[in-house]
């Protein structure tokens, strides 16, 4: 097992900064050899983080790598004191599948699986969720709610309208909510979310939350059905982003508004959320699901969750579940 030794010595390195802090100290507070925390350093700069290494003085850090990097991921989840389990595999066939993999194991809760690659990614209604590309986020969030599944209509809803909000408040990116389950900007989808739950009568017995995020996606390697419809966030920034930091900040956003939901403390914030980042309020759409198609103003949605279109005859109509569209970039 590399992982946990590799990301206690980013962890050390991180919490010293700007300062060094020597070898001696940090092979004694890890129980290993210099030698082994010097190879471990090696393979860690090789890997692109930039380690400044003083005779006498130690180490010293100097920046992390841009792209996921499983070590720098959880030695950031740890500065920020995240205590849910933590899986990373380089590349699975689905996070949500690992997931319910881990569930008939009886996994610890709240569990987080991140991946760097998807070979059978998984979206909604059966489609597949093209996850090839390294420079994106692939997580799944395991929890078991036991709360009445009623309590579960507005869940994926708050978490959608959270991340929308992290990625709009602390990386400054454009980022809308689309009902039900899309985050788009710029007129196209950047994230899609996939929930998944295991119902009884009276509780929910386990749910997973997946959500697939196009973060340093060069669009023009997708594809061409693919860039019709979705673009990614360094196309929206301009530039790269930290995947790391990225994933760090989301992940921990995700286990906070998990905790305020089971809790019954996310109805405020869910409505701040739904007015500054609806992507559909206020528009003229088209819905179509197992209700059939519906056309109208969205404005809003309902406390069971239900998108509310008004109608040309002023009517407002319920629509519980299916895709919507708001102009010709959603096809
Ligand atoms: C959709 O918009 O259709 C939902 C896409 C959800 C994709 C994510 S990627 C991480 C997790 N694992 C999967 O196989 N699917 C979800």
């Amino acid at each position: 097992m590399n992982a946990p030794l590799d990301s206690a010595i980013v962890h050390a390195l991180l919490k010293a900064q700007p300062e060094h802090l020597s070898g001696a100290e940090l092979a004694d507070d890890l129980g290993v050899s210099r030698v082994t925390v010097k190879s471990r350093v090696d393979r860690l700069k090789a890997q692109g983080l930039e380690v400044d290494a003083v005779r006498n003085r130690g180490y010293c850090l100097k920046s992390l790598p841009k792209t996921l990097h499983p070590a720098v991921l959880e030695a950031l989840l740890t500065e920020q004191k995240m205590t849910a389990e933590f899986r990373f595999f380089e590349t699975i066939d689905s996070t949500n599948t690992e997931a319910e993999r881990q569930l008939a194991q009886g996994c610890p809760t709240p569990l987080v699986i991140a991946a760097g690659h998807q070979s059978k990614g998984r979206g909604r209604l059966g489609r597949v969720w093209f996850s090839e590309d390294p420079g994106n986020l692939y997580l799944s969030f395991v929890f078991r709610p036991l709360i009445h599944p009623g309590r579960m209509q507005r869940f994926t809803l708050w978490m959608g309208s959270e991340l929308c909000a992290e990625l709009n408040d602390a990386f400054d990116l454009p980022v809308r909510v689309k009902w039900p389950n899309d985050l788009v900007a710029d007129g196209r989808k950047i994230a899609g979310i996939l929930t998944e739950a295991r119902i009884d009568a009276d509780h929910t017995r386990d749910v997973v939350l997946g959500c697939g995020i196009n973060v340093n996606s060069k669009i023009s390697d997708w594809p061409v059905e693919v860039q019709k419809v979705a673009t990614s966030l360094s196309m929206i920034a301009g530039q790269p982003l930290d995947l790391n930091s990225m994933a760090t900040a989301l992940i921990c956003r995700v286990l906070k508004a998990y905790d305020l939901f089971i809790a019954d403390r996310f109805a405020d914030a869910f409505q701040t959320n739904w007015e500054r980042f609806s992507a559909l309020d206020g528009q003229e759409v088209v819905a179509n699901g197992p209700q059939g198609e519906f056309r109208g103003r969205a404005e809003g949605i309902d406390d069971g969750g239900a998108l509310l279109l008004r109608d040309a005859d002023g009517n407002l109509n319920r629509f519980q579940a299916g895709d919507v569209s708001l102009s010709q970039h959603y096809g």
